[in-house]
């Protein structure tokens, strides 16, 4: 099928993170689910999607060449398969570090950049593509989003409960985020500059964007994209793999 967006789309798998959270002694994308580590999940997913581009996988220093290992023995690529040119590169202490170094190993023909977690290994590939036409159709930030199910409240550092809070215009948002490449590069050009006093720590890209006074959208997120912080992460995954029976092969 002939893709309509003549534009070409990266996409920045991070992976750098140590996952201390988690209590492996693996870095996180290398942790098992499944049969498969978490970000042979993930790669397998992006190479088959419908469109390709750049692919800048994110590791850790130490395990830059194991995973570039990996991704070489599981799918089978040089430095392109199925139309993805794919790297890796080393990442930082912190994700927006990691994500900034992703983007300076981009192509220069990619103008749409999606990031994604390694740390959300069953995403379905619908997410990719749904956020990366959005991006397309609307040139702004685009996330994937839930409504929060939980009643939330404030609560003091001593742990007693101060307030609810309002749920009605809350959601929890995921990965992959998508961005003009242009306006994810102004982002992250100096990210600690652009809000210093700011009480809310950067966890995600959406709010380096807006911190630039870029727009964000939203489109609908997935359960299946839950993020693995600990150990029950895991498990509610593993379960959900299982029960859908996908993510199951092991890797050769
Ligand atoms: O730590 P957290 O779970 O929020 O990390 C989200 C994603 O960012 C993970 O896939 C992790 O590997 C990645 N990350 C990274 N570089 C860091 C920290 C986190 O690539 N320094």
């Amino acid at each position: 099928m002939t893709d309509p967006h003549p534009a070409r789309t990266g996409i920045i798998l991070v992976a750098a993170g140590r996952g201390e959270r988690l209590g492996a002694e693996l870095p996180k994308a290398l942790v098992h689910l499944a049969a498969r580590t978490l970000i042979d999940h993930a790669l397998s997913t992006i190479v088959s999607l419908p469109w390709s581009g750049d692919l800048v996988v994110v590791a850790p220093e130490a395990w830059r060449g194991a995973i570039h290992h990996q991704a070489h023995q599981t799918h089978g690529f040089a430095s392109v398969t199925d139309g993805w040119r794919i790297t890796v590169v080393a990442g930082g202490v912190e994700r927006h570090e990691s994500v900034r170094l992703g983007l300076a190993a981009m192509g220069d023909d990619i103008d749409t950049v999606l990031v994604h977690d390694a740390a959300r290994p069953l995403t379905p590939d619908t997410v990719f593509t749904e956020v990366r036409d959005a991006v397309h159709r609307h040139r702004c930030g685009v996330v994937p989003a839930l409504p929060v199910a939980d009643t939330l409240k404030s609560v003091a550092a001593d742990g007693t409960i101060e307030h609810t809070i309002d749920r009605g215009s809350l959601i929890a948002v995921q990965t992959p985020q998508g961005f003009p490449r242009a306006l994810l590069e102004r982002a992250h050009a100096e990210p600690e500059q652009r809000a210093p006093h700011s009480p809310v720590p950067v966890t995600d890209d959406a709010e380096l964007v807006q911190r630039v006074g870029g727009v964000v959208r939203t489109v609908p997120g997935s359960m299946r994209a839950h993020k693995v912080t600990t150990p029950d992460d895991l498990k509610l995954l593993e379960a959900l793999a299982v029960s859908t029976g996908s993510g199951t092969k092991a890797s050769a």
